[in-house]
C-alpha cells in the first residue's frame, strides 16, 4: 500500500487537466500538494483552489525540459513543504503531425518534454525516496504508447510515452529493495485543453512559445471517436491505483478489446514463428555453429 494521507506530493504539468485534478485529489485526500507548471499563473490558480478548498498547496514555476529548472522546482518544494514522497510527473505535450511534417524543433521538443522531462523529474526525487525507503511515482504515459492504432500520427509522442512505460516498469524492480513503487498512468481520453493549450508551453529553445490551436490533421483522429472523462472523474481513479501500488492504469474499458486483438496477434504470431524456426534450424544449444546465444 502507497499512503497518501499526510504525506507530500509533486504534480508536473498540474497547472491544468489531468494534472489539476490530481492535483485536487491528492488534496482532497490529506496530502499536502506542489503544483508544478511551466505556466506560473495555471499553478498558482490551481493551488490557491486547493488552499481555498482547505488543502494545503503551493504553486512552483517549472520546465520539465530543464535540469536545472527541476531542480530549482524541487529545491523550492523542500523548503515549503519537506521532503516528497509522491511525485506524478504528468507534464506533456503532444503534437497532431506525420512525422515528415515535423520539424527537428517539433521532434526534439515532444522526446524532451514527455520522455527526458519525466526521466529528469524521476531522477531528482529519487534519492529522496530512495533514503526514506518509500515513495511512489506515477508518471503519466498514454495509450498512444500501447495502442498506436488509437490515435495515428503521433510517431515521437508514442515513442515517448512507450519509453516511460518501459522506464516505469524497469524502475520498479529496480526500487524494490527501498520499498519506492510504480505506476504507468494510460490515458485512453480525457476531456483537457490539450490541443488549445499546446502551443503556449513550448519553451524558446523548440520555437516557442506560440498561440493559437496545435494543428490537427484529418488523419489524426480517425480512431478518437469515444467518450472522453473529465480530470475530476478520472483522478480518483488513478490514485487508487496508486495507493494499491499497480503498475498500470488504464481508464477506458472499452478499449479492452482494442488492445487484446493488437497483443495477442503479436504475441502468438511472434512466438508461433520463433517455434517454427527452432523447429527447422534446432535450438543454439543443439546447433552450437549457427548459436544466436552466446554466453560466456
Ligand atoms: N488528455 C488526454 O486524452 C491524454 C491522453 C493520453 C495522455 N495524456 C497525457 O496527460 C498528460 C497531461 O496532459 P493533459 O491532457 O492534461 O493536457 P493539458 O494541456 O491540460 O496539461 C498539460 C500540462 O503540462 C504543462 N506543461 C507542458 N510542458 C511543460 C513543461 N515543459 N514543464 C512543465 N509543465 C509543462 C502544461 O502547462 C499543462 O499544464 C500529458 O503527459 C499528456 O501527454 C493525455
Amino acid at each position: 500500500m502507497t499512503d497518501i494521507a499526510g504525506k507530500t506530493a509533486v504534480v508536473t504539468g498540474g497547472g491544468s487537466g489531468i494534472g489539476m485534478g490530481l492535483a485536487k485529489a491528492l488534496a482532497a485526500e490529506g496530502a499536502s500538494v506542489a503544483v508544478a507548471d511551466i505556466i506560473p499563473a495555471n499553478a498558482e490558480k490551481v493551488a490557491a483552489e486547493i488552499r481555498a478548498a482547505g488543502g494545503t498547496a503551493v504553486a512552483v514555476a517549472c520546465d520539465v525540459c530543464e535540469r536545472a529548472s527541476i531542480a530549482e522546482m524541487k529545491r523550492q518544494v523542500n523548503e515549503a513543504l519537506g521532503p516528497v514522497t509522491l511525485l506524478f510527473a504528468n507534464a506533456g505535450a503532444t503534437s497532431f503531425d506525420p512525422l515528415m511534417e515535423m520539424s527537428d524543433d517539433d521532434v526534439d521538443w515532444i522526446l524532451q518534454v514527455n520522455l527526458h522531462g519525466v526521466m529528469n523529474t524521476t531522477r531528482a526525487f529519487l534519492p529522496d525516496m530512495m533514503k526514506a525507503k518509500e515513495g511512489h511515482i506515477c508518471a503519466t504515459a498514454s495509450m498512444a504508447g500501447l495502442l498506436p492504432g488509437w490515435i495515428p500520427v503521433h510517431v515521437p509522442y508514442s515513442a515517448a510515452k512507450a519509453g516511460i512505460i518501459g522506464m516505469m516498469m524497469n524502475l520498479a524492480l529496480e526500487m524494490e529493495e527501498y520499498n519506492v513503487h510504480t505506476t504507468s498512468y494510460c490515458p485512453g481520453g480525457v476531456a483537457t485543453g490539450m490541443k488549445v493549450n499546446n502551443a503556449s508551453y513550448r519553451p524558446a529553445r523548440f520555437g516557442g512559445p506560440g498561440e493559437g490551436e496545435v494543428h490537427v490533421g484529418e488523419e489524426s483522429t480517425v480512431a478518437t471517436s469515444h467518450d472522453f472523462y473529465r480530470p475530476e472523474d478520472i483522478a480518483p481513479m488513478v490514485l487508487n491505483a496508486v495507493r494499491n501500488n499497480r503498475p498500470f492504469v488504464f481508464d477506458h474499458p472499452d478499449q479492452r478489446v482494442h488492445f487484446r486483438n493488437t497483443y495477442s496477434g503479436v504475441v502468438e504470431a511472434c512466438y508461433d514463428d520463433a517455434d517454427a524456426w527452432e523447429r527447422e534450424h534446432g535450438t543454439p544449444e543443439a546447433n552450437p555453429d549457427g548459436a544466436r546465444l552466446v554466453t560466456s
